[in-house]
């Protein structure tokens, strides 16, 4: 096994907690506001103050052979991370470390992997999950959890990623809907369990490249009653039945069962809005300008049909309150801030770039949310 993987999360030097971070993060010219040490955090390879340079980055990639990654202060992981010379993609991989989110996903695709069912699908083998997923909630930035959410995914990732940030989406509208903790947990869980019947598909329907056929399609539309089977007698009937009903639609058009308006429970109505959600931001390319903000005005215009109307709404109020103020990377390289989203227009936000204040449109316009200051 990878000796990386075993270490302890934390380290930390006179209090002050360290994080490991790949040295070819660093960049040439970078002025060092803090020590760097070496991956065991044991041994101090530049002082603050120093200037990295092209030569000094290379010995220190190879300091140790294959092992390329240094340990740094956590205010310098949170200055690497939101600076410009960071790419997108590392930019990405630090949040993910920085807020567990990697943690939680690698836990979530180990059990997802077991097939024995019996032992770890209920809610007390869960509990401890569902409890860093809800202190999470409780204690991160929402739009720090967006930003891990907001990301395509490799194909073998796919599942145990999209399981997670249902999960995260889901306890996110449960808060704005005011729900009660214990609604919040069963809500977690639905997200979490909703896609489990998938486990049972054919790895070639499931991660098929390509358009599914008619039976293949027919075959992957069977994954919420395999979920249903699967969770049965084992957790609460909102967890279920959401998981069941989760791709059905109030006017009747959704599968499995083809239920319609009351049939479709609550839990159901508010995993549907995640799933979708977490469906549209997964699939953009990164080339492509296709942001969250991009997403809600799909959610605005009625491009889903059978979504409960009034949850669109209160998660559109609540996804346009997070995005305002935040700092944002626009397609002329330079930074802005989002001033205002408009309901019915949320992929042309309102942006202040120094003094100047402007409408994006198609020739210019927001590359990237940034999270964490900015
Ligand atoms: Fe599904």
């Amino acid at each position: 096994m990878d000796r990386e993987k075993e270490r302890p999360e934390e380290y930390r030097i006179k209090g002050r907690r360290l994080q490991t971070l790949p040295a070819e993060f660093l960049w040439d010219g970078l002025i060092l506001r803090d020590d760097i040490f070496n991956h065991t955090g044991q041994v101090l390879l530049l002082p603050k103050g120093e200037t990295i340079t092209r030569d000094r980055l290379e010995k220190l990639m190879g300091f140790y052979g294959d092992n390329r990654n240094i340990m740094v202060y956590e205010e310098t992981y949170l200055e690497i991370m939101t600076d410009e010379h960071t790419s997108p993609e590392a930019r990405q991989k630090m949040m993910e470390n920085h807020t567990g989110y990697t943690r939680l996903q690698k836990n979530i695709g180990d059990l997802f992997e077991r097939r024995d069912y019996d032992t770890w699908l209920n809610s007390a083998k869960l509990a401890p999950l569902i409890r860093e997923v809800a202190s999470k909630l409780e204690n991160l930035d929402p739009v720090m959890i967006l930003s891990c959410i907001n990301f395509p995914r490799p194909m073998d990732e796919g599942l145990q990623r999209h399981s997670l940030n249902v999960a995260l989406l889901n306890g996110m509208q449960a808060e704005w809907l005011a729900l009660d903790p214990d609604d919040v947990n069963t809500l977690v869980l639905a997200g979490l369990l909703h896609d489990i019947g998938k486990t049972m598909i054919p790895e070639e329907i499931l991660n098929a490249p390509r358009r599914l056929t008619e039976g293949e399609l027919a075959v992957m539309r069977r994954h919420p009653v395999y979920s249903d089977e699967l969770l049965v007698g084992k957790f609460d009937d909102n967890v279920r039945m959401a998981a069941r009903h989760h791709h059905e639609k109030l006017d009747g058009t959704g599968y499995p069962d083809g239920i319609s308006g009351d049939e479709v429970g609550a839990c159901a109505r508010i995993t549907a809005i995640s799933d979708i959600y977490d469906a549209m931001v997964s699939a953009r390319s990164y080339k492509g300008a296709r942001l969250p903000l991009d997403v809600f005005d799909m959610f605005y215009r009625g491009d889903f049909d059978g979504l409960d109307r009034n949850l669109v709404m209160t998660f559109l109020k609540n996804m346009r309150e997070r995005y305002t103020n935040r700092q944002v990377l626009m397609s002329d390289g330079r930074r802005g801030e989002i001033l205002f989203i408009p309901i019915n227009d949320a992929e042309h936000p309102i942006i202040r770039q120094g003094d100047d204040v402007r409408q994006t449109d198609e020739d210019w316009y927001c590359k990237e949310i940034l999270a964490a200051g900015g």
